[in-house]
This record gives structure tokens, C-alpha cells and sequence, in this order.
């Protein structure tokens, strides 16, 4: 069912949670930054540069995956035209994600032009590791801030049965080289699953502390359907807390990076463990970020269904932005108040996985 009347590259598909467009001056400031209906600012954007990962951990992907064909992607010149665009309009904070952002070619051009634009504070790069040995130098040169790193495990077996594929050692090498490459901040992300990665967790921070690294422990969110039950291997970070205050002293830090994680310092080290708990303590309230895919799709919730197509509008209009700075103030219409994840464990409402949207 679609509703005419409404800006026809809104698909919402999830009409229970529709509620139309705001006009654009309720939705954008007058100086041009971007607000939605519930008076959050949006200064954050996360875009996923490919579905495509050398990896295919499982509760990520499934076994089988059929990737986009090439032209069903953004450029990486319009990927760049985004970024721009939301950068004019009061974005102050890029993440490139994927998929695995490093396995698409030229994607360092993509973070140096990006990083050379004025207004943008921060950008930053979430990866599965197995490029860094190749590519971390390069990437701080291009002026990437930070880098998150996936890693769920220190054990090589177990890291091969979660990703698939992968290869525990290359990853381990590309956290030195990015270590050595000299990047503002190195964050660890470790997915928790019970039963999986749980005996690990005290090692993993360890291994953060002696690398002088941080480490954020995350819920497992119901993206996509996989073939495990995602209510069996459910950990919450407050259990994860539990475990871990015996083995380390954990100071309540209100450091933030701007994200949705609690940080806790361990005192006499350089090291900080963050939780991030989209289940057991939702923080869609202050949430300031909106992703858009690699397809060039508009997600204003990582837990909804809606979202705006920009490559029409991107296609349709190669010189003038003005469509497109309309598309992403109308896109504040459609962020909804929050996701609904603790009632999606069974059956998630969400058909995407993560390696389409961008972790
Ligand atoms: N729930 C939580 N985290 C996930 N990731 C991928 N899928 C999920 C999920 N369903 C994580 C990856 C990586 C980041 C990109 O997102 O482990 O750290
Ligand atoms: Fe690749 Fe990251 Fe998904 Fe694993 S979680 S398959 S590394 S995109």
C-alpha cells in the first residue's frame, strides 16, 4: 500500500510506524541543520560504501550471499556527494562502514576527499580488520580519525566457525599495523553471544589493555534472520559487567564518542570497555545518526523498515544539490522514535542484515 500525496521516494514500508513527512521547516533548522520530529539533532551519518565482506560471520550473514551488482551501487563520487551534501547541512561526524569497506577499491580515495571537507570533525571507519596490514597507514595519512575493529574472539578456531572464512592471525596483524600506523583511537567491537564468546570476554579485554586499545561489548540486535536462535545467545551488557568487575577495577566514565556505548576506564592502563545496549538499555532517545546503504538508501533507524531512495534523486539531478538536501530534510519526517528489538528477538522485523545497512 502507498500513499500518493506523499514524496513518492518514500517507501514505508512499515505503515504502523508511518507518520508522514513534517514540511521542511519543521524539520530542518533555519541555519540549515537537520532535526527530526523529536527535536534530535542529526550530525552523525553512517555509510555503508558495500554490501560485500571477505568474511561471513554468522550472525551478520547468510552462508550464501548474493551481493549488489556494481551499478546498483553508489559511485564512490556520489558516495562523496553525499557526504558533502549532509556535511552542509550540520553533519560533523562520517563513519564508512560496510560490509567490509575495505575491500572496495579506492575506497582510501573516497576517506581523503571526505576528510578535506570543512565542517566535518570527525571521520571514522568501522572494519573487520583483514585489510588494515594494508591499508591502515594509508588511511591515516587520508586524515581517518579512528578505526572500530570487529573481533569476537581470540581464539582461532572459534574465529574461523563465527566468521566463516576468516583468518584470525591476519586480523591480529592488522590491529598492530594500525596500532603502529598511529590513529587517534583503536576501538575493539565484540559482538556477545552466550555460549559462543562468553569465556572470553575477561581475555578480550586483557587483550585490549596490553595492546593500550579500547574494547565496546555489544548486544546481538535482530537484523536480518539467521540460523541460530538470536534469544538463546542474548547477553546483556549488564551481565557482561558483572563478569568482568572481578578481574578489573572499572571506573564509570561519562567519556563520550558520541555513540550509544557506556565507557568504563580501567584505572593504571589506557584502555576503555564500552557496552552498547540496544536491548537492555535503549538510547534511541539521544540518537543523532542516520545510515545510508551502499545502494543508496536512506535508513533514518537501523531497526525500521522505512527508508528514501537518494539515487534517483542523485541520478536525476548530477548538478544541482537542492533535490537532494529536500530528500534528506524530508527523510527527518520518517525517523521514528525508536526501534523495537527486545520484541523482534523471535522473528525479526528487520529483513536486512547489518552488511547492508553498515554496522
Ligand atoms: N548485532 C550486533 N552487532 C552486529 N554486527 C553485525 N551484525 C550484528 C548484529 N546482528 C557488528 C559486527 C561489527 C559491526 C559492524 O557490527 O560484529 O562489529
Ligand atoms: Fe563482514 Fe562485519 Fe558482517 Fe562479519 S560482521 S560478515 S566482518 S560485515
Amino acid at each position: 500500500m502507498r500513499n500518493e500525496s506523499l514524496n513518492p521516494e518514500i517507501v514505508p514500508s512499515d505503515l504502523e510506524n508511518f507518520v508522514p513527512p513534517t514540511t521542511a521547516a519543521t524539520s530542518s533548522h533555519a541555519d540549515g541543520t537537520l532535526v527530526d520530529r523529536y527535536g534530535r539533532h542529526i550530525t552523525y551519518i553512517r555509510l555503508s560504501i558495500t554490501d560485500r565482506c571477505d568474511f561471513r560471520c554468522f550472525y551478520c550473514m547468510a552462508e550464501e550471499m548474493e551481493f549488489l551488482p556494481r551499478d546498483h551501487l553508489l559511485s564512490l563520487e556520489e558516495c562523496l556527494r553525499v557526504i558533502r551534501t549532509f556535511v552542509g547541512m550540520g553533519v560533523t561526524k562520517v563513519r564508512i562502514t560496510g560490509g567490509e569497506p575495505l575491500v572496495r577499491r579506492n575506497a582510501v580515495w573516497l576517506m581523503r576527499e571526505a576528510a578535506k571537507l570543512e565542517g566535518l570533525k570527525e571521520l571514522v571507519v568501522t572494519t573487520n580488520g583483514s585489510q588494515l596490514e594494508r591499508y591502515a597507514t594509508e588511511m591515516v595519512d587520508a586524515g581517518v580519525k579512528r578505526v572500530n575493529i570487529s573481533l569476537d574472539t581470540l581464539r582461532a578456531d572459534r574465529f574461523r566457525s563465527i566468521t566463516r572464512v576468516g583468518e584470525l592471525d591476519k586480523v591480529l596483524r592488522g590491529i598492530d599495523t594500525a596500532i603502529a600506523a598511529g590513529f587517534s583511537g583503536i576501538k575493539l567491537n565484540a559482538v556477545m553471544m552466550r555460549g559462543v564468546n562468553d569465556d572470553e570476554f575477561v581475555d578480550l579485554v586483557r587483550f585490549a589493555v596490553d595492546k593500550g586499545i579500547d574494547i565496546s561489548f555489544i548486544e546481538e540486535m535482530p537484523l536480518g534472520s539467521v540460523d541460530h536462535p538470536r534469544a538463546d545467545t542474548y547477553y546483556s551488557s549488564d551481565d557482561a559487567l558483572a563478569l568482568l568487575r572481578p578481574h578489573f577495577e572499572l571506573r564509570a566514565s561519562s567519556e563520550s564518542t558520541g555513540g550509544p556505548a557506556n565507557y568504563w576506564r580501567i584505572p593504571g592502563t589506557r584502555s576503555k570497555v564500552g557496552f552498547i545496549s540496544p536491548h537492555s538499555h535503549n538510547f534511541c532517545d539521544s540518537c543523532n545518526r542516520v545510515r545510508i546503504t551502499c545502494k543508496g538508501e536512506l535508513y533514518p533507524c537501523l531497526g525500521q523498515n522505512d527508508a528514501l531512495a537518494l539515487m534517483p534523486v542523485l541520478r536525476n539531478h548530477p548538478r544541482d544539490d537542492a533535490p537532494l538536501r529536500q530528500a534528506i530534510v524530508d527523510s527527518m519526517g520518517i525517523k521514528p522514535k525508536g526501534h523495537d528489538f527486545n520484541e523482534q528477538m523471535q522473528e525479526p522485523k528487520v529483513v536486512r542484515f547489518m552488511s547492508m545497512t553498515g554496522g
